[in-house]
């Protein structure tokens, strides 16, 4: 048997038994092997008690990987694109082999203990060049909620993309993608910013808020003013509201919904969002429970 690409999921003890059916999703040419994240083989990966995703080549050597901060899933495309890219890379005439005959492989356990990685290849080759080429993952550090992260990532990823895709902060909501619906919007430096046309590079250096590290009066009162109800828009609703309160804007209503015009709700919750800000704003009792 040909050693074959290994694809690790390294996973929570406590585990949604719905997960191990969608990492079936992830190749359909290797076999992912899952393996709770106390398990000492988490621990050589820099894994122990996260949820991880790891595509390791042939020679043992890990080539791609997605570290989840609160077990979101890498995009299927992504953890394909990286074992395609090494059965590509050794379905030569040296060694004859197809992407067929990788079809079904189960990978060896020796083969996975034996691997000790403390980063990719790209992440190595991204910090071993300072000047990378576009394309080529590189460390970008970001102060998110209190806490620095590095991330290996492309200079062309936005902060959206970081936080979601790479960070597993999915609390930012990727709506149109275009800068039209505010459902991204994060704190850049105290500042409300779309997030998915901010490059993540760009935020290097500055402070970065999301939902999940918001703990604001704004919060209660979108709850005690209902001013949502699906809550697709409310993340990107509620970083813009406790901006708005800091800006100078006028004390009307109509102040409010020009303040938050940039936030779109699809359910058309702003009568609430617009209580719910005047509140916090004029420092008012808490609205209809
Ligand atoms: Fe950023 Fe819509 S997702 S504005
Ligand atoms: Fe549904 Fe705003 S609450 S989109």
């Amino acid at each position: 048997m040909h050693a074959s690409p290994a694809l690790l999921v390294f996973h929570p003890d406590q585990w949604d038994p719905a997960r191990a059916e969608q990492v079936k999703a992830y190749s359909r040419t290797v076999t992912p092997v899952l393996i709770p994240s106390s398990d000492p083989r988490a621990a050589r990966y820099g894994v122990a008690g996260r949820s991880a995703v790891v595509v390791a080549d042939i020679d043992g050597e890990v080539v791609w990987r997605h570290i989840s901060g609160n077990g979101a899933l890498p995009n299927p495309a992504e953890v394909d694109a990286a074992l395609a890219e090494i059965i590509e890379a050794h379905s030569t005439p040296r060694t004859g082999w197809s992407r067929r005959e990788f079809v079904g492989t189960v990978l060896a356990a020796a083969f996975a203990l034996a691997l000790e990685p403390a980063m990719t290849r790209a992440e190595a080759a991204a910090m071993a060049t300072s000047h990378a080429a576009p394309g080529v993952a590189r460390p970008v550090t970001l102060h998110v909620n209190g806490r620095e992260i590095t991330l290996a990532i492309e200079p062309r990823v936005t902060l959206l993309d970081a936080l979601r895709e790479y960070a597993g902060l999915t609390g930012s909501k990727k709506g149109c993608d275009h800068g039209q619906c505010g459902a991204c919007t994060v704190h850049v430096d105290g500042r409300r910013v779309l997030s998915c046309l901010t490059l993540a590079m760009a935020a290097q250096g500055k402070q970065v808020t999301t939902i999940e590290g918001l703990d604001d009066p704004m919060q209660q009162a979108f709850i005690s003013h209902d001013g949502f109800q699906c809550g697709y828009c409310t993340p990107g609703q509620i970083m813009s509201a406790t901006a708005v309160v800091r800006e100078p804007w006028g004390p009307t209503d109509d102040d409010v919904r020009e303040a938050m015009s940039g936030n779109i709700c699809r359910c058309g919750a702003y009568v609430g969002i617009v209580e719910a800000i005047q509140q916090v704003r004029h420092g008012g009792a808490a609205g209809p429970q």
